[in-house]
């Protein structure tokens, strides 16, 4: 069938019985098919309106269909489509210090990437050659990603079993659990990596005691502490980043989803014990598209400081209720924010 032969069944259908026919299916689809989105409203293939409370795996922190945002887009693939990393970029170089100026203090280089997953794997690599050392300790519930690496920190069983051997010596500790932190943690570990609220199976939010624990553990063992802000990186816990909540300078910063307000974009943040190593050399990590100038237009820089105001105003209406609609669907409350601060 195609999409044009809509006078036996709705477009909406005809929709989803083309792409059934042909993806991968290893995704558990719901039976709607979106064509269109403004703000926090998403229209389907029949005229249907929803609130779009997913934000693309919480990806679209500031809506969809932004004039200045696609006109910024356009401008970009018109002037430079593409430009690696093995030569200077005017953009790139506005990104990486607006990056400095918003990122938890100490956070001062920035590999950029294009997902999640690839910001984890990055940041196992980093941590290897930094310290020597091999051991990755996550912690039980948390997630990371679907690559190899990325996917042995994550926790749950029927994401990982399957692909089994995955990156050896990577362990998982009790979440929330100083005593289970301080029984993992030693001089065999090369990181720790945590998220500051958890979103698999629940919204579990970490307590300060626990991470300023398990950051002095990290300090005293000589490991390094790895936050994966990918979720609630960009406004989502009513701070820019979540380590602002508990004054917590991370060793490496994992960022991804609503860096890139819908384009595909990666970062992963550098602190000081890292780059003081001097073991982050030429050649030791690369990737083709990441730092594309098509991906970074100067206006999503205004976007990233659209985000701090956001987050500022939401802190002010309700932090609480916050750290539970932000982490898991944050949209509709930070669009209108957004639109509210602006
Ligand atoms: C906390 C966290 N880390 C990493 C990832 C992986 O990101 P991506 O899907 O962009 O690879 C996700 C994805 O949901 C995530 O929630």
């Amino acid at each position: 069938m195609i999409i044009a032969d809509v006078a036996r069944v709705s477009l909406a259908d005809a929709i989803r019985e083309q792409e059934s026919q042909y993806t991968s299916g290893v995704y558990g689809k719901r039976e709607l098919s979106i064509v269109r989105g403004e703000g926090a409203t998403l229209w389907d293939a029949d005229g249907h309106e929803y609130i779009d409370c997913a934000s693309g795996h919480g990806v679209a922190n500031i809506g969809h269909g932004r004039s200045e945002i696609a006109a910024a887009l356009s401008a970009q693939a018109q002037r430079l489509i593409t430009c690696p990393e093995i030569v200077y970029n005017d953009v790139r170089a506005s990104l990486l210090a607006r990056l400095a100026q918003v990122t938890p203090a100490g956070i001062e280089r920035f590999f950029l990437c294009n997902s999640g997953t690839e910001a984890i794997e990055g940041a196992f690599k980093f941590a290897r050659l930094v310290t020597g050392r091999t051991q990755i300790i996550a912690t039980m519930r948390g997630f990371h990603g679907r690559s190899m690496g990325a996917l042995a920190a994550t926790w749950e069983p029927h994401y990982r079993e399957p692909f089994a051997p995955l990156l050896p010596d990577v362990t998982h500790m009790r979440y929330n659990s100083l005593e289970a932190a301080e029984a993992a943690i030693s001089e065999r570990t090369a990181a720790v990596i945590i998220e500051l609220v958890q979103g698999e199976g629940g919204v579990h939010v970490a307590t300060r005691e626990y991470v300023e624990g398990v950051a002095r553990l990290c300090r005293e063992r000589g490991a390094l502490l790895i936050v994966d802000e990918v979720q609630t990186g960009f406004g989502r816990t009513g701070r820019l980043f979540a380590c602002e909540q508990y004054d917590l300078q991370p060793d490496i910063l994992c960022m991804a989803k609503s860096l890139g307000g819908g384009v595909p974009m990666g970062a992963i943040g550098l602190g000081r014990r890292v780059i003081e190593s001097g073991r982050i050399s030429r050649g030791v990590h690369g990737s083709t598209f990441g730092g594309n100038p098509w991906l970074v237009p100067l206006r999503l820089l205004r976007w990233i400081s659209l985000s701090v105001r956001t987050c500022l105003t939401v802190r002010l209406v309700s932090e609480p209720m916050l750290l539970v609609a932000c982490v898991v669907c944050a949209r509709p409350l930070c669009v209108r924010y957004v639109e509210a601060a602006c």
